[in-house]
């Protein structure tokens, strides 16, 4: 899978979205070790704090099917600037897909920039801190 062919994807997830609120479209392409791809879009709803970004939808949905290895993501929205996953979406990413992830932020011309997921959250919280055995 070439880079920019899950860019490509990500993008096309963007057409999913369900941005009632914000207007604001994103797409998510989630690609595991085994080369499987798992989209997302962002979905809104009334109740604002409710709303699912487009990340964390495509991991939650490779984490339901079973996946448990992953190699890369790409996000994308109608930015200027390259799309900057939220603080929430970080946290999962980094837990469940792991801090060698390399995370490909999209901008609304298709230009795109690729940074590792350990440098979008140094000195993350896990459950390394929790002593419950
Ligand atoms: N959003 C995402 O889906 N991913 C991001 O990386 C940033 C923000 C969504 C959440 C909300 O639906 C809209 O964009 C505006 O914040």
């Amino acid at each position: 899978m070439k880079k920019n062919d899950l860019v490509k994807i990500a993008i096309d997830a963007k057409k999913k979205a369900l941005p009632q609120f914000s207007k604001f479209h994103v797409g998510a392409a989630l690609l595991t070790n085994d080369g499987k791809i798992f989209t997302g879009a962002n979905i809104e709803n009334s109740s604002y704090g409710l709303t699912l970004c487009a990340e964390r939808l495509a991991v939650f949905k490779a984490l339901h099917d079973g996946e448990r290895n992953f190699k890369k993501i790409a996000i994308a929205a109608d930015s200027e600037n390259y799309i900057s996953p939220c603080g929430a979406c970080r946290q999962i990413m980094i837990e469940f897909c792991g801090p060698e992830l390399e995370v490909i932020m999209i901008n609304s011309k298709g230009k795109h920039k690729t940074v590792k997921m350990k440098d979008l959250l140094p000195y993350s919280f896990d459950k390394e801190f929790l002593n419950n055995e």
